[in-house]
């Protein structure tokens, strides 16, 4: 595996890679690399000839600074993490090969990202859905991987390849689980021990909805009702959106239709925790 910083020396290999004719498969991440990022790899080390991946912290899409300077940034261990997956090319660009000084040009969606996280960290998907936009053209992948665990964020990057005409195939895989259900992420690290053991409600929850939902229950308010009445057994949680909505516009139902999307953003303690569960 290699690890390139600059985007010149990024075009050198995406091009002698498409004079090959060799398909390329892209993973943009922001590091902190656990086992949902590299079973996007795994993917794309099946599907594809030249595995790209990035490690780029996004200060655009941070609407706490905080947030952004404790973002964990372990590059050694990523960096032997993402060549063990099958990763060839490591993109680790600075934030000035990205963003040039004067830089001014934004990529919004507008419908998909009014509600959820993006109601509630304004202006975070529209730093999302422009680095994005500026990875695909810098790596021209045929296909880009992305986790369902962040299913607005797949949602958005979906409409922009369509609304913009990027010429790539998006493919949003499962999300992966601690044993217990809590879906991995970065932010696990942050928990205490009690916290984690308690997190796993999180996905109980989901569970139960979905279960509910296939019962034939319609009714969003109960169905919503018994899944918070779950969380909130989880000392120090307090619920900042718990929804089932249409998978496709992310828009609420009132009576529920599938497939649907149940959708949930907690805070246990001084954690942040996202999930999602589909109900097909
Ligand atoms: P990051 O949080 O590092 O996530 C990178 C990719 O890994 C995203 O597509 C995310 O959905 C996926 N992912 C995270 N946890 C996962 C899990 N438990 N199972 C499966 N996939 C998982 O998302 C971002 O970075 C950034 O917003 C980015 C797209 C890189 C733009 O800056």
């Amino acid at each position: 595996m290699q690890t390139v910083r600059k985007v010149a020396d990024l075009r050198r290999i995406i091009r002698r890679a498409r004079q090959q004719g060799k398909r390329i498969g892209f993973v943009p991440t922001m590091g902190a690399l656990h086992e949902g990022h590299l079973s996007l790899i795994r993917r794309a080390r099946k599907e594809t000839d030249l595995v790209v991946a990035s490690i780029f912290v996004n200060p655009i899409q941070f609407n706490n600074g905080a947030d952004l300077s404790s973002y964990p940034r372990p590059l050694a261990r990523d960096a032997r993490l993402a060549a063990s997956a099958g990763c060839n090319v490591l993109f680790v660009p600075s934030s000035g090969e990205i963003y040039p000084p004067d830089f001014q040009t934004f990529v919004e969606v507008t419908q998909l990202t009014r509600r959820w996280e993006g109601k509630l960290r304004p202006g975070h998907f529209r730093g999302v859905t422009t680095v994005v936009a500026i990875l695909f053209n810098r790596v021209q992948p045929d296909i880009a991987y992305f986790g369902q665990k962040d299913a607005q964020q797949a949602r958005a990057v979906g409409q922009m390849i369509r609304d913009l005409g990027f010429n790539l195939r998006l493919k949003v895989l499962p999300t992966v689980r601690e044993p217990g259900g809590l879906a991995m992420s970065s932010r696990n690290q942050r928990l205490s021990p009690d916290e984690r053991r308690n997190a796993k409600i999180l996905f109980e929850s989901l569970q139960e909805g979905k279960r509910l939902i296939e019962c034939g229950l319609r009714r969003e308010t109960e169905i919503l009702r018994r899944m918070r009445a779950r969380i909130l057994k989880i000392q120090g949680a307090r619920v900042e959106y718990l929804a089932v909505v249409d998978s496709e516009t992310l828009e609420p139902m009132g009576r529920v239709k599938r497939p649907a999307m149940l959708l949930l953003a907690v805070r246990i303690g001084k954690t942040r925790l996202i999930d999602c569960l589909e109900v097909r």
